[in-house]
């Protein structure tokens, strides 16, 4: 399955992501930062809060630099992104860790098990999940954002980074350029391996902000808004009501 295949690309280069990432995404850190502010802003004292498709933790790590006194569970499909995220964050913040799971949140089960609401769980009060939910085809996107709304707590918000498609805009063609060139200023051989095993590998599904925000009101969530934008690269938020 495509969706497979996606993790597969990322479970082999867990090791050298950070360096790829930082260094030829645009904007990456600033993204991280603003979602990272966005918890500070909007959630309360050891919030507790899933990182969807963790990666190596980045989301997480920032989070904790500005609330550390959060807690974080750590989800993604790949089981060397999971433990490379739960080395990282274990040794900076030895107490944050809620738990950790290798899950595929394209499948109906990856919520089981983690504590949400409606099986005696707590709930949390945050999902953030960063340049993920764009791998998932629509009908699992939605899916996997109505398992999201029941699994925060009443007043518990979605914070979601993602790549966007808008008609008649090239910002999806400037963002490329952009990474071709930042790339550039990497190792060749690991700018080779990194861009060879995405592009044979990666599959995204890109629709406008407006498509999203659309779903996203649908599934229940309420103050639904884009709070960043880099090109095609938007950190859309939402709230469960009280
Ligand atoms: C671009 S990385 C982002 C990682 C991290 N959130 C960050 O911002 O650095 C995409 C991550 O999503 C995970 N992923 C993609 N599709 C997935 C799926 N269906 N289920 C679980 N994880 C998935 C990949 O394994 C990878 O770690």
């Amino acid at each position: 399955m495509k969706v497979d295949y996606t993790v597969s690309c990322y479970d082999k280069h867990a090791r050298d992501y950070d360096l790829y990432q930082s260094a030829v995404v645009p904007g990456y850190q600033e993204m991280l930062d603003l979602a990272a502010e966005a918890c500070k802003r909007y959630l309360p004292q050891n919030a507790r809060i899933i990182d969807l498709g963790c990666g190596t933790g980045n989301a997480a790590l920032a989070v904790l630099r500005k609330m550390p006194s959060a807690r974080v569970y750590l989800i993604d499909g790949s089981g060397r992104m999971v433990q490379v995220a739960a080395e990282k964050i274990s040794c900076a913040y030895p107490k944050a860790i809620l738990g950790c799971k290798v899950a595929d949140i394209a499948k109906s089960d990856w919520d089981e098990g983690i504590d949400g609401l409606g099986q005696a769980g707590e709930g949390y009060n945050a999902i953030v999940s960063t340049l993920v939910l764009e791998h998932l085809p629509f009908d699992l996107y939605k899916s996997a954002i109505a398992k999201c709304y029941r699994l925060l707590k009443p007043g518990g918000w979605l914070l979601a980074a993602e790549g966007y498609s808008q008609a008649g805009s090239d910002m999806q063609e400037w963002f490329i350029e952009e990474m071709e060139e930042r790339r550039k200023t990497v190792d060749p051989q690991l700018s080779e391996f990194v861009a060879r095993l995405r592009s044979e590998r990666e599959t995204h599904y890109y629709a406008s902000k407006a498509e999203k925000e659309e779903w996203w009101r649908r599934a229940g969530f309420v103050q639904v808004n884009v709070l960043w934008q880099y090109l095609c690269i938007a950190l859309m938020v939402g709230r469960k009501p009280m």
